[in-house]
């Protein structure tokens, strides 16, 4: 299992690092990452209710980019995730592609999120993509709320105050299972506040680290070994 997620990750690292670039180095072939193919009804609903936040709610939501939608997407389907914990939903955005995953794994997603505003229009997203019941939206202070969590997590995806993700990482690891992930977003210009966070995931020897650096925003892949 170990070593089929980091053949997975090491796939993801490669297509990111030649993917979408649409350079014409002598002897390589440029290619562009290809669109999501929907193979049913409900799974284009959601990639169209996707492309629909991307294009007319973006601004001020502060989203994941469509390529770390996908990665997350895929990363979630790849260890078979029950349960992924969100910390930041903001509109709802990488929640869906979280939920594309979780669709068929049969898992679910719980996501935190403290402005009301954004909430609201969270669970209006969750709901015209058809996601709704395997959602729980928690409202307040992320970093009061967790410590509600009780339940072993798949993958615990850190999207909110840089400068909180040490202390998400140190209240979650214990209910991260041995082979879950937590990944961190904006790790390519690492805000003021992450030093420690970085630093944490990349010198416990219980933790494997690989930073997805292509545009600038990133993820930071975090495998809890086993
Ligand atoms: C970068 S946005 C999340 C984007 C979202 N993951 C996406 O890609 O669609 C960060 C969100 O975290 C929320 N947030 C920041 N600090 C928080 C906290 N302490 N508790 C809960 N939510 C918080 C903000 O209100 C904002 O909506």
């Amino acid at each position: 299992m170990l070593k089929k997620i980091m053949l997975v990750i090491a796939t993801v690292v490669l297509l990111m690092g030649v993917g979408g670039a649409g350079r014409s180095d002598q002897g390589r072939i440029p290619w562009k990452d290809p669109s999501p193919i929907a193979s049913t009804e409900a799974e284009q609903k959601i990639l169209d209710v996707l492309a629909d936040m991307y294009l007319n709610q973006r601004r001020g939501m502060m989203n994941v980019q469509p390529e770390d939608g996908r990665v997350l997407r895929l990363l979630t389907e790849a260890v078979g995730a029950k349960h992924v914990v969100e910390i930041g939903t903001s509109n709802g955005y990488s929640g869906i592609w979280f939920c594309l995953a979780l669709r068929t794994t049969g898992g679910k997603l719980t996501t935190h999120e403290f402005d009301a505003r954004r909430a609201s229009l969270a669970r209006e997203n969750f709901k015209r993509a058809g996601v709704s019941h395997i959602v729980t939206l928690v409202e307040g202070d992320a970093h009061k709320t967790v410590t509600r969590l009780k339940e072993p997590i798949d993958i615990l995806f850190l999207d909110a105050d840089k400068a909180g993700y040490i202390d998400y990482l140190n209240k979650l690891l214990p209910l991260v299972r041995p082979g879950g992930l937590i990944l961190a977003h904006n790790t390519t210009n690492v805000r003021r506040g992450m030093e420690d966070y970085i630093k944490a995931v990349t010198t416990n020897p219980a933790l494997e680290t690989k930073f997805i650096h292509k545009h600038d925003q990133g993820i930071g892949v975090t495998l809890k070994k086993r």
